[in-house]
C-alpha cells in the first residue's frame, strides 16, 4: 500500500485543505497515512506565505526532505498551497528535486497529477485557478472529532497593502448554498457538535441556492443552527467592513452562535488604517463592536494586529494600545510587519528599526496577556458549556474541551465524556488553562 505524509502551515483553510488532500488519497487511490516523511511514497508540503518566516519554513523543511529522497529516489514531493502559487516554477528552482507545484484551488487535482508522474518522472506546475470546483471532487467528510471545520468561501477582495492572500488564494468566491448545508448534514451524522465556518473572508459569504437565490453568512448560520445536535458554530475570519447589521443581529437570535468573534483590527491608529488600505477608522471599529456587545453582552473578542507597519510612529502604536484596552480584547495573533512579494506596502518608505518593532510588539503582548488574564479570573465560578474533546494532558482521569471563549478546561471525568457536550463550573484559572469541575 501506497503511503502518504502531509505536512501543513499557515491557517486553518489549509488545514481543511490538507484534510481533504488526505481522504482523496485514501479513496481514489487507496494510500494510507505514513507516520513519519521517511515511510512514504509522496510528501506534500501545504504552505503558507502570510509572513516571510511561514514562507522560510518551506524551504527549512525540503532541505530535510532532500535528504530522504536521496534515499529514495521514487519518492514524490508536492508542493502546494499559497507559497506553490505565488512562486511558481520558482520553487523548483530553488529546489529541483520537488516533482509538482500546486496551488490552493488545484488540490482535487493531485490524485491524476501523481499518477502521471510515476508513470512519466515530468515536472508539473499546476496552479491555476478554477473558480470554486475542488469542492464538488472531496469525497465525503470522515471525522472522528466533535469539532469540524468546512471552508465555505476562498479568496479575498480586499487587498490590504500588505497582504499577499488575494494573490495566492484569488478574489472572494462562494461556494453553493446547498453544498455547504450537505456536507455540515453529513458531519452532523457522524456526531460533531460543532461548526467553524472558514474563509480569507468568510463574511463576505454569499452562496446561490438550487434556485439561484443569494443567502450571505448570517442565513447560512441560522440554517446550521436548525440542525438539533449542532451545539455551537463559530465562523473565521472576519473583516470588519463586511460585519453587516445583520450578522450582529444573529448574535442576538441564534444562541448557537459562540460567544467569541474573532474580528481583525491591525491598527489603532486612522493614519496607518489609511496606509493599510483597510477601509475603517478605529472609530468605526469601535461602533461595530459595541453593537455587538449590545446584541451579545460579555461576548468575548479577539483580533489581529501588525506592529511597525512602514511609517508607525510611536503615536500611532499608543493609539493601536489605546484601541486595545477601549475594545477589551481577549486574545491577539500579533506580528511585525513582513514585506511581501506584490503588495503596495513594498513602496512605502520603512525607517523604524527592527529592534524598535520588537519593543512595540512586547509591549502589545504584555498588554493583551494581562487583559487575558483579568478575564480568565472573572471566568473562575461561572459555569460554562464545553465540549469534551480528549484525555487532558494534565493528568489521570481528566479530560479537557474549549470555552466559549477558546479556553482549555481540564476537569475531572472518564473518557466516556469525550464528544459530549457538559456544563463545568470554572474552579481555578492557571496561566494557560483553566480548571473545573463538572456540574
Ligand atoms: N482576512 C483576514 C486575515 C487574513 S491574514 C483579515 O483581514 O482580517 C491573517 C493575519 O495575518 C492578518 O490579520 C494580519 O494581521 C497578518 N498579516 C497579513 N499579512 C501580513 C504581513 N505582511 N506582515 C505581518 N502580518 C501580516
Ligand atoms: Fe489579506 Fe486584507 Fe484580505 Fe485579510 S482582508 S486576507 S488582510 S487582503
Ligand atoms: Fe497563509 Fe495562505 Fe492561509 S498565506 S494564512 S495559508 S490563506
Amino acid at each position: 500500500m501506497q503511503k502518504i505524509f502531509i505536512k501543513t502551515f499557515g491557517c486553518q483553510m489549509n488545514e481543511y485543505d490538507s484534510s481533504k488532500i488526505k481522504l482523496l488519497f485514501e479513496q481514489k487511490l487507496g494510500f494510507s497515512t505514513a507516520l513519519t516523511p521517511e515511510a512514504a511514497d509522496l510528501i506534500v508540503i501545504n504552505t503558507c506565505s502570510v509572513r516571510n518566516k511561514a514562507e522560510e519554513k518551506l524551504f527549512s523543511l525540503l532541505g530535510k526532505i532532500h535528504k530522504i529522497k536521496i534515499k529514495n529516489p521514487e519518492l514524490v514531493i508536492a508542493v502546494g498551497g499559497c507559497v506553490g502559487a505565488q512562486e511558481k516554477e520558482k520553487i523548483i528552482k530553488r529546489a529541483f528535486y520537488v516533482d509538482l507545484v500546486f496551488g490552493p484551488q488545484n488540490i482535487h487535482q493531485l490524485p491524476a497529477l501523481y499518477k502521471k508522474i510515476k508513470k512519466k518522472r515530468d515536472k508539473i506546475i499546476n496552479v491555476s485557478y478554477p473558480g470554486i470546483e475542488k469542492f464538488s471532487h472531496f469525497p465525503p467528510p470522515k471525522v472522528k472529532v466533535p469539532e469540524a471545520f468546512v471552508t465555505i468561501m476562498e479568496g479575498c477582495n480586499h487587498f490590504c497593502s500588505y497582504c499577499v492572500v488575494p494573490f495566492t488564494r484569488g478574489r472572494e468566491i462562494s461556494r453553493p448554498y446547498q453544498d455547504v448545508l450537505n456536507e455540515i448534514a453529513l458531519l452532523a451524522q457522524q456526531k460533531v457538535l460543532e461548526i467553524n465556518l472558514l474563509g480569507q473572508n468568510v463574511n463576505a459569504y454569499f452562496g446561490v441556492d438550487n434556485e439561484a437565490k443569494k443567502h450571505d453568512l448570517a442565513d447560512l448560520i441560522k440554517e446550521i443552527a436548525k440542525i438539533e445536535t449542532i451545539q455551537r458554530i463559530r465562523f473565521t475570519t472576519s473583516h470588519p467592513l463586511n460585519f453587516s447589521r445583520k450578522l450582529i443581529s444573529a448574535y442576538q437570535e441564534i444562541p448557537k452562535l459562540a460567544s467569541h468573534l474573532h474580528l481583525p483590527v491591525q491598527s489603532g491608529s486612522d493614519r496607518i488604517l489609511k496606509l493599510m488600505r483597510r477601509g475603517y477608522t478605529a472609530a468605526q471599529y469601535l461602533e461595530k463592536i459595541e453593537a455587538l456587545k449590545k446584541a451579545r453582552p460579555g461576548i468575548s473578542l479577539s483580533t489581529d494586529f501588525i506592529v511597525g507597519f512602514p511609517g508607525e510612529t510611536e503615536e500611532d502604536f499608543q493609539k493601536t494600545i489605546e484601541l486595545l484596552r477601549t475594545a477589551e480584547f481577549d486574545h491577539s495573533f500579533s506580528f511585525i510587519y513582513s514585506p511581501r512579494p506584490n503588495t503596495k506596502a513594498l513602496t512605502l518608505e520603512d525607517s523604524v528599526s527592527i529592534t524598535e518593532k520588537k519593543r512595540r510588539l512586547g509591549i502589545l503582548q504584555k498588554q493583551i496577556n494581562l487583559q487575558a488574564e483579568v478575564i480568565s479570573q472573572k471566568m473562575v465560578g461561572s459555569q460554562q458549556k464545553i465540549i469534551v474533546t480528549g484525555s487532558s494532558k494534565k493528568g489521570e482521569n481528566l479530560v479537557s474541551g474549549r470555552t466559549e471563549n477558546n479556553r482549555v478546561v481540564n476537569f475531572s471525568g472518564s473518557k466516556d465524556l469525550i464528544g459530549k457536550m457538559v456544563t463545568v463550573t470554572i474552579t481555578e484559572a492557571l496561566p494557560n488553562s483553566l480548571r473545573g469541575s463538572i456540574v
